[in-house]
């Protein structure tokens, strides 16, 4: 059975990838899908500046060895500055070679309602520095569509069915 390993991007406490990322969890615990997350706030964070793997610490190294352990990710991206934030891309800095040649979905979580194109920038990095293909449709979320700590709105909501079977698809070859 292949296994996903969600990679929650986020280091706000009060994150709505995060949000975006527990009703991803919800479906994919109603299909038996095999899946562990990787929460970034629950990790002693390194940067990237190199070295090799083993001189990092270990919260960086077993970060490494669970994606290494997925046959897919779905990567839950914050926008920053029309991208994806800095840790995310730190994060695939150090842990590049888990990645490989694997198949990835992807939660955007914007502020505003324009910045889908953001997660291109995602699906480059992924593409050309690990044979990362992702898959569509991406799962969009801006600010307008969170009430009371919940992800509300139908169009989001519905997509991330979609994606993940987009996802499973592409993994069952
Ligand atoms: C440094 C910074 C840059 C941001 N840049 C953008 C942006 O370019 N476009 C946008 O729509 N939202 C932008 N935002 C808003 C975030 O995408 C939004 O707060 C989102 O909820 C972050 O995800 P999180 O709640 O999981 O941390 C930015 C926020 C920060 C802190």
């Amino acid at each position: 059975m292949s296994k996903i390993v969600i990679v929650q991007g986020s280091l706000n406490p009060e994150s709505k990838t995060a949000v975006v990322v527990a009703q991803t969890e919800m479906e994919l615990k109603s299909r038996n899908i095999d899946f562990e997350t990787l929460d970034l706030r629950a990790l002693d964070l390194q940067f990237c500046d190199g070295r090799n793997l083993a001189d990092y610490n270990e919260d960086m190294q077993r970060a490494y060895r669970l994606l290494e352990s997925a046959d897919g990710f779905i990567f839950g991206m914050p926008v920053y500055c029309w991208s994806m934030s800095g840790v995310v891309k730190n994060l695939i800095d150090i842990t590049a070679g888990a990645l490989e040649n694997k198949i990835a979905g992807i939660l955007c979580n914007a502020g505003g309602n324009r910045s889908f194109m953001s997660s291109g920038d995602l699906i480059n990095v992924l593409y050309y520095e690990s044979g990362v293909m992702t898959v569509h449709p991406i799962v969009y979320t801006s600010y307008d569509d969170f009430a009371d700590g919940l992800l509300v709105a139908e169009k989001p909501r519905a997509k991330i069915p979609t994606m993940i079977d987009a996802l499973m698809k592409q993994l069952a070859g």
